[in-house]
């Protein structure tokens, strides 16, 4: 008999830890359900995107081993979607470890280590701190042009 595999995430700057982790939650089983946050449910998460779902989802639905992808709206929503996809596993990265455990009165619940020292957190810090340094440096180039405008004026 088929085993269904579903996960949860967001996505966002799709990574190499996003895709390992994929491919170890479908090698857990034969068919692959991905859902992925919707943007309104990052939002009331406290986290902002800087992909949209519809890309985040396209994305992830283009990964080898995903069958398909869902929209993830709400915390509730996680034994419906467990019926309606028939899932046999739940999985989720270690960083959840034992939050979703009442699960188990309804499937298998597997949490598995995530891929070290890359995350969308740590790839938004860095973004930032590039933009920053680039702020700047365009700061000082105008003051030089500015400078050497009232110089030749
Ligand atoms: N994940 C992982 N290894 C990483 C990063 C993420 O295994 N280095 C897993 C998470 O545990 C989760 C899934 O990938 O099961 C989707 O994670 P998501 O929260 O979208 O990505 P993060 O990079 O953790 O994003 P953030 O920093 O915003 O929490």
């Amino acid at each position: 008999m088929a085993r269904t595999v579903l996960t949860y995430g967001t996505f966002d700057l799709f990574h190499v830890g996003h895709l390992r982790l994929l491919q170890r939650a479908r090698a857990l089983g034969d068919r692959l359900v991905v859902a992925v946050s919707t943007d309104e449910f990052n939002a009331l998460k406290g986290k902002r995107c800087i992909i949209p779902y519809e890309q985040r989802a396209e994305i992830v639905e283009n990964i080898k081993g995903v069958d398909r992808v869902i929209p993830e709206h709400t915390w509730e929503q996680k034994v419906d979607d467990i019926r309606a996809h028939h899932v046999d596993v739940f999985v989720m990265g270690d960083d959840w470890r034992g939050k979703f455990d009442a699960l188990k009165a309804h499937c298998e619940v597997v949490y598995l280590d995530r891929t070290q020292d890359i995350s969308t957190t740590d790839l938004k810090q860095r973004l930032k701190q590039v933009i920053s340094v680039g702020s700047d440096q365009v700061k000082q180039m105008i003051e030089i042009l500015q400078q050497l405008k009232a110089d030749l004026d």
